[in-house]
């Protein structure tokens, strides 16, 4: 869910409208604005898209203070009714919330037994009890900070109170949160910078359980006992225009046309003046003392940390587990006697990732995250970062950030391994550089995916990516992209494990597409395309120059084999994308998904 909120001079229902657009990819069920107007209160609320909710906005109403918020549902199902903001029985107190209140029923029932709440949502108890604090005649501020004691679980929080156009109440609790700094008499409030770089550069972050008193002069920072916290702000270094699709129909295909770019950006951000892998030594030095690593990624991000994991034992010696951050959090496996934890999120703000960076960094471990944005939560909190300079990525199916988390793994392998004796018999960097040339050539041959889209995955039902090794984990990823975007049934498996059960799903022309990009495998993963074969399964085999056969669908171009995962994930991304748009499904913003996932 996205939050935004504007104090100032000027109209806002438009600033608050193009800052929520600017937040769509973090949940797009439901929207809404409130803005007063001196005394009066406006809301506007719709399910569906901030598109919907524009047209609803009535452009008569002016107003120079309101909140807004675009809704992923958690408690709820996405309706007018259920989105934000949310009203406090009188009508007098307006609220926006990102998160999950773990404590809301109980909350309910201590504080609110004459209330009749609206909604089904967690969000509209904290409102209504800020408002019973202010009916027992406490003071508002006072109120809004006793109702955040009580508050268990995450928010992000911008309230507005009818009486007093003057301020906007703001909180911060394990969902992330930003005030803006303006110049001239406004300020405002972001879940994510992107949102309000269209009025201002400068940010200041916010701590957990820390309050803001916002008003169109001031920011005060405040902790929950009331004691006062200076911060200097800080300028967001993001280009408006890297925000913007251009000529592009889609973000998701910008994106994917921008991994050759990434990759030269990443080369020289990772190198020094000689033209050597530079990492910080302290992160290489952490990576060396440990006995173990440990990834833990949510959804496409934890595909690349199992692409990771074959770097660095292969290359540094260093054994590696790959957990999904949920299951680690309540499942933790029996840790190494000097563990290493490595978080692998492109936006840093997952919750599930950040729910057991908490719990590592409570055992006394150290952590590296590797993301793609500075001043992130899981970046702040770690004790080092990586980061990606693969800049925004807005498409709610990732592309260039699994291919920049895998570069970068890449380049994190190489430097443990040389800082070891270990030095790699190829050239890290010049390798990269020739994966940039193939992806570009890749990206030019969108025609020719287009038409394998067209004709595998048009009508069918389900369609499955086999491989083996590094290209099973690529086979996991290109089924998920496909039904993250497209509602085809994917599924990615290891080409042996095949006939231990799912060949029983193979039917009479069951798309099954299968990589051969490994040498070593080459035979095996042919012998398991004949398997499906045998069985009706219609092939679309996607092969590497040297291994190829007649028959095989794609060719890709020669590539150092540890590395394929960064070219052999693009014709699969491609293929995603116009199997979408051959099935008239909204790539950039599929049904149910978000991009940031901020709760757990
Ligand atoms: C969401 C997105 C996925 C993403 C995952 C992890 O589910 O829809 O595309 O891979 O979160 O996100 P992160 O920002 O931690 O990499």
């Amino acid at each position: 869910c996205g939050i935004v909120g504007y104090i100032g001079q000027q109209d806002c229902k438009e600033i608050l409208l193009r800052g929520l657009e600017k937040l769509e990819y973090r949940g797009y069920d439901s929207a809404g604005i409130a803005v007063l107007n001196g005394n009066d209160i406006h809301v506007f609320k719709e399910k569906g898209r901030i598109a919907k909710l524009r047209e609803s906005v009535d452009e008569f109403v002016s107003s120079t203070v309101g909140i807004g918020h675009t809704r992923w549902a958690t408690h709820g199902i996405p309706s007018k009714i259920n989105a934000h903001p949310h009203q406090s029985a009188s009508g007098r107190f307006i609220i926006v919330h990102n998160g999950v209140i773990e404590n809301y029923l109980h909350l309910q029932r201590e504080y609110l037994k004459d209330v009749e709440l609206r909604s089904d949502t967690d969000t509209e108890v904290i409102v209504q009890v800020i408002e019973h604090f202010v009916n027992q005649h406490v003071e508002v501020e006072e109120a809004f900070r006793q109702t955040l004691t009580l508050l268990k679980g995450s928010y992000a929080i911008a309230l507005i109170d009818k009486q007093n156009p003057d301020v906007i109440y703001v909180a911060k609790n394990k969902s992330p949160l930003l005030v803006g700094l303006g110049q001239g008499g406004f300020n405002v409030v972001a879940s994510d910078a992107m949102a309000m770089l269209q009025v201002t550069d400068q940010f200041v972050e916010l701590m957990d359980k820390e309050m803001v008193i916002v008003t169109r002069d001031h920011v005060t920072i405040k902790k929950l006992n009331g004691e006062i916290v200076e911060r200097a702000p800080y300028t967001a270094e993001l280009d408006a225009s890297d925000i913007e699709k251009g000529t592009y129909p889609h973000y998701m295909l910008k994106e994917i046309d921008e991994q050759p770019l990434v990759m030269r950006k990443i080369i020289q951000k990772y190198q020094d003046v000689n033209g050597q892998l530079n990492v910080d030594t302290e992160i290489v030095n952490a990576v060396n003392e440990a006995d173990r690593i440990y990834i833990v990624a949510c959804g496409t991000s934890y595909h690349a940390g199992l692409v990771g994991k074959q770097f660095i034992e292969k290359w540094a010696e260093i054994p590696v587990e790959v957990h999904v951050a949920s299951e680690f959090s309540y499942n933790m496996p029996l840790l190494s006697e000097k563990p290493l934890f490595i978080f692998i999120s492109q936006s840093g703000e997952t919750a599930d990732s950040r729910a057991v960076l908490v719990q590592v960094k409570e055992l006394g471990h150290k952590a590296l995250t590797i993301t793609n944005v500075p001043g992130s939560t899981l970046s702040r909190e770690a004790d080092y970062t990586l980061l990606l300079h693969a800049g925004p990525e807005i498409a709610v199916a990732s592309t260039k950030a699994y291919t920049a988390q895998i570069a970068v793994l890449a380049i994190l392998a190489a430097v443990i391994a040389e800082a070891n004796g270990k030095a790699l018999s190829f050239d890290l960097m010049q390798e990269l550089g020739i994966i940039a040339n193939a992806m570009e050539t890749l990206c030019d041959q969108k025609e020719e995916m287009d038409t394998i889209a067209r004709e595998y995955l048009s009508t069918t039902r389900n369609c499955f990516f086999i491989g083996r090794t590094l290209d099973y984990y690529v086979g996991l990823e290109g089924a998920l992209k496909l039904k993250e975007i497209s509602y085809i049934q994917a599924e990615g498996f290891a080409g042996g494990e095949l006939k231990h059960g799912t060949i029983a799903l193979i039917e009479h022309g069951t798309p099954v597409i299968a990589l051969a990009t490994q040498e070593h495998i080459n035979l095996s993963i042919r012998g398991n395309v004949k398997e499906v074969v045998a069985r009706g399964a219609n092939p679309c085999i996607i092969s590497m120059k040297g291994l190829e056969e007649e028959g095989d669908r794609f060719v890709l171009p020669k590539v150092n084999e540890d590395l394929t995962p960064l070219i052999s994930v693009i014709p699969l991304q491609l293929i995603a994308y116009y199997a979408a748009l051959h099935r008239s499904c909204d790539v950039d913003k599929p049904r149910n998904l978000a991009k940031s996932v901020t709760v757990e």
